[in-house]
């Protein structure tokens, strides 16, 4: 499981719920690494996925954490999108899951905090 994260010159990876930066480049690259082969999970927070507009990676199984199951109805009319509601559920999901090659936490900072100790290796 590896963390991919973007952060400017004092560490910061945000601001009012979004990221203050936009580097084409740096989004290529993120899609490159996180899909792969095409068999890849993304874990991300509830806030994160806000910041994506609700709508879901493309070419990945996304998984959103959330301890509110509203979100569930939601995330139901995407295909290749999971709701968990704890990080052991999350990870429990990964297990059960047939053919994932690698796993990337994509974020936010609450969700990084969480998984660091999980990850060992951080792009
Ligand atoms: N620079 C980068 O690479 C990068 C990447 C991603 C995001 N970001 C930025 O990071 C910011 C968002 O980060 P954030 O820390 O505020 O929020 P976040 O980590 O995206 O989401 C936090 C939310 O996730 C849910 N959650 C987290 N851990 C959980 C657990 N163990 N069980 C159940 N639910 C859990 C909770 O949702 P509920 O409140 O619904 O329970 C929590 O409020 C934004 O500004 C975003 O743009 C930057």
């Amino acid at each position: 499981m590896s963390i991919i994260v973007c952060v400017e010159q004092r560490y910061g990876i945000g601001k009012n719920g979004k990221i203050p930066w936009n580097i084409p480049t740096d989004m290529k690259y993120f899609r490159k690494v996180t899909i792969g082969s095409g068999h890849n999970v993304v874990i991300m927070g509830r806030k994160t996925w806000e910041s994506l507009s609700k709508r879901p990676l493309q070419g990945r199984i996304n998984i959103i954490l959330s301890k509110n199951s509203d979100l569930e109805d939601h995330l139901q009319s995407f295909d290749n999108v999971h709701h968990v509601r704890s990080k052991l559920d999350c990870l429990n999901m990964i297990s059960a899951m047939v053919g994932v090659e690698d796993v990337f936490v994509i974020g936010g900072a609450e969700v990084f905090n969480e998984f660091d100790e999980n990850c060992d290796k951080l792009f």
